[in-house]
This record gives structure tokens, sequence and C-alpha cells, in this order.
């Protein structure tokens, strides 16, 4: 017998470069699995989802809907896909569900592709109040050329200003009218909105990138029901499943549906990733079965950081209103746009506490912004309740106010941390041997 094709030793340069990856790839799990992350976009997926995005359907192709392929060999899928359809319909409550979007970004970009046409004009909110980069020009709403004229903000209230908001809605009829942002710390009031949209023709579309868990698990709105034809969201944040996105609606109607369906693929997406697919589907699985607990534990957390995050002495925003409704967190470490916000991050990265800087009212630079965005939605799926929410607020003031040494700080992070290594809210948590990374 010859060489058995593609394998001899290796060079040893190719095999270093590729070891540097394992390398790093292990460093990012130690970070994590010693720290604390808690960037509100993030999560971590069971051991389940583990094992079906490791698997062969990485590598495969099922372009069309269930029932309806160009390819071969779909059968297996069709039978994930469909399932995965129905599930989704009845965790999000929907019409219709296409669970295909490679992402929440991807989600929009259809959207915006079946609801609106070049030129057309849309509402949402700015990125300066929280809006993601995907509603504005800068991002999918420039890539489909629609004409945006964003939302007055209530700081007070975090949320758009409802008066403001229907008046502009109303005196420029706009084709879509885009709802939701990044920093969502409270429940935007829907039904006035989407009647003033309703109105004048518009759609309504819910960004719910987010809160996509909450709303599922009912604990902080109903976009659906309280007027939002479309809900778009990630599959990766409070909805705790792999990366990936999904597209909703309330539509019975097969056009729309239609349409909605077309915008996915072939309009956005080719392969769309069967293992994420069937990723969601299991985690659609384990959120009809632990959804709500874990949705309200997430709420509960959030409220019960920002009380001793305030009570440690931090200025945590939006205290009139309780401070939050969602999984979310907003902090103010100096003055508008001194930086602080960028500074602190990076003292608490030193000590294992992963967050992101973020711009406040007032701020009007991205990368010198005076606040912090947390979200404890990774924290809570490892099990952390309101005692530990207390200790982290203590680890973030021996950091950030007392200047403590940073090594010592460090160190009780991890000790917190150890404590926390199974993923709760998901089937199989007994054959987890530790933290999945
Ligand atoms: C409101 C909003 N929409 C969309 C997205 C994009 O989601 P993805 O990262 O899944 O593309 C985000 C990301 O954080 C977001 O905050």
């Amino acid at each position: 017998m010859g060489e058995v094709p593609g394998s001899w030793k290796p060079n040893n340069e190719t095999l270093a470069k590729a070891n540097a990856v394992m390398d790093a790839t292990k460093a990012s799990g130690d970070l994590y699995r010693n720290g604390l992350g808690m960037i509100a976009s993030e999560n971590i997926i069971s051991p389940m989802v583990q094992k079906i995005v490791a698997s062969d359907l990485h590598g495969r192709y099922a372009e069309g809907l269930p029932g309806k392929r160009y390819y071969q060999g779909c059968d297996d899928f069709d039978t994930i896909e469909s399932l995965g359809i129905s599930l989704a319909k009845q965790v999000f409550g929907a019409q219709f569900a296409n669970i295909q979007s490679t992402s929440g970004t991807v989600s929009n970009i259809a959207a915006l592709k079946a609801l609106a046409k070049p030129g057309d004009k849309i509402t949402a909110v700015s990125t300066a109040d929280g809006g993601h980069i995907s509603h504005a020009r800068m991002g999918a709403v420039g890539l489909r050329d629609l004409d945006l004229s964003t939302y007055p903000w209530d700081i007070d209230r975090m949320e758009p200003d409802i008066d403001g908001a229907c008046k502009l809605i109303r005196e420029i009829s706009p084709k879509v009218c885009l709802i939701g942002q990044s920093v969502f710390l409270f429940p935007t009031p829907l039904k006035e909105i989407a009647a003033a949209a309703h109105e004048v023709g518009a759609s309504v579309m819910y960004d719910g990138a987010h809160v996509l868990g909450l709303i599922a698990g009912g604990q902080f709105q109903d976009p659906l029901r309280e007027g939002a034809d479309i809900m778009t969201g990630s599959s990766h944040k409070t909805f705790p499943g792999p990366q990936g996105g999904f597209l909703l609606s309330s539509s019975e109607d097969e056009k729309v549906q239609k349409r909605l369906n077309n915008a996915i693929f072939p309009g956005v997406c080719s392969s769309y990733h069967l293992h994420h697919v069937a990723g969601k589907v299991v985690a659609l699985a384990e959120f009809e079965e632990y959804g709500e607990t874990y949705a309200k534990d997430i709420v509960k957390n959030s409220r019960a950081l920002a009380e001793s995050l305030a009570a440690e002495g931090f200025d945590v925003l939006a205290e009139s209103r309780n401070y939050t409704a969602s999984h979310q967190v907003l902090t103010r470490h100096g003055d508008i746009d001194s930086g602080a916000g960028a500074k602190a991050a990076k003292t608490l990265e030193d000590v294992g506490i992963i967050t992101n800087m973020n711009m406040l009212p007032g701020d009007t630079k991205a990368l010198t912004p005076s606040g912090l965005r947390l979200g404890v939605q990774e924290l809570t799926r490892v099990g952390m309740g309101k005692t530990e929410m207390a200790e982290v607020a203590k680890l973030f003031a021996r950091a950030l106010i007392h200047n403590e040494d940073l090594n010592r700080v460090k160190q009780d992070v991890k000790n917190l941390k150890s404590n926390f290594q199974t993923i709760r809210y998901c089937f199989n948590e007994e054959e987890q041997s530790g933290y999945i990374l």
C-alpha cells in the first residue's frame, strides 16, 4: 500500500499555528471558567446543545424548507427543522417562525428586506440611546438604503418618549417602525406605538435580540400580542441557545409568511449552519421545560445586583424605576465622555470580571463612554442567586472603589466562581463533568 492520502507528518510551523489557536481557545475558556462573564449579549450552551453543535450536521446543507429541499440527504434534518418550527411558534407564541437565521443581525436584514424597499422611511431608537448598529445607516438600515428617523428619548424612563415617537410616526408615515435596543432596561410601551404605526400603514418590527428569553419566559413584555407584526432576535443571549437568530411573526397570512421565508432563503442565507439550527431546537425544548423559571431568576438577579451595587456606592441608572426590569444593569463611573467606563471595564477584566463599556445618556463617543452595561444571564445560568449578586457587587467595589490589591480580588473572584461550574436550567445536568467550554 502506498502513502495514505493526506496523512504525512506535519511541518512544525504549520502545526504551531494550529496549536496556538488551541491554546488561545483553552485560555479563553479558562478566563470564563475562573471568572464572571457579565456581558449582556452572551451566554453558555447546555451539554446537549454542545454535543449537537459539534456534530456532523456542521458540514451539511439543507437549502429550502422541510420537505422542499434542493439536495438529497435532508430527511433527518427535515425532522429536526419541522420540530423546531413548531416549538419556536409555541415558545414565542408566534403564528410563524423561521429558525434558519444565522444571527440577530441576519434576522434584521431579512426582516427589512421583507418589509421595506430601498428609499422607504423607517423609525428606530438611535444608537446613542441604545439602538443596535443594525438599526442605523452604518448597518442593516443603510444596507437596505432606508431613510432613518430616530425617536426622541426619555432619559428618566430610559425608553422612547412615547408621545414624541407617536407624533414622529404620524408626521412622517414610515414603512417600518423598529422598536428594541441593545441597552434595554424596560419594556417599551408598544401598544401606543403600534396604534400610531398601524394608523399610517407601517409595520411594527420588534428587535428582541437581548430580551428574547425574558419574553419567552413571560417576564418582560409580549410584543406579538402588543402590536408587533414581526419579532427578530438572537438565539444566544437571554435565550440560552447556540449562536443564531429567529424570525417570528404574528401574521397568519400565507403571503406574508412566504415573503419572510424567502427573505431568509434565498434572501440572505444559503447554508444556514444546520448544527446551530439543531442546537436551537434542543435549546427550545430545554426552554419549554425550564425557561419560565430561568427568566424569572434572571430578572430577580439583575434587580438584586443593581440594589447591591447602589448599596456599595455605585451610581446605578434608573433608580426611580427600580433600576431594571431586564437582565441588564447600567452603572456610571465618571463624567460624560470621560472614558471612565472604559477604565472600569479594564480594571474589572484584570480581576476576571468580564463586562463592556457603554455609552450612557449624554455620552457622545463610543470609545470613551462613562458607563458599563452589565448582564446577569450567564451568572444566573450557573446557579447564582441573590446572595451571590451581593458578593459580586462587593467584588466590584473592592476593585473599583476601594482600590484593593487586584490580585487578591482576582483570587476571590476565582473562589466564588469555583462553586458555580454546572450549567443549570437544562437537560442532563448530572452528566456534566464541570463547566463546559
Ligand atoms: C438589539 C440588537 N439587535 C441585534 C443584535 C445582533 O445580534 P447578533 O449578534 O446575533 O447578530 C444585537 C446584538 O447584540 C442587539 O443588541
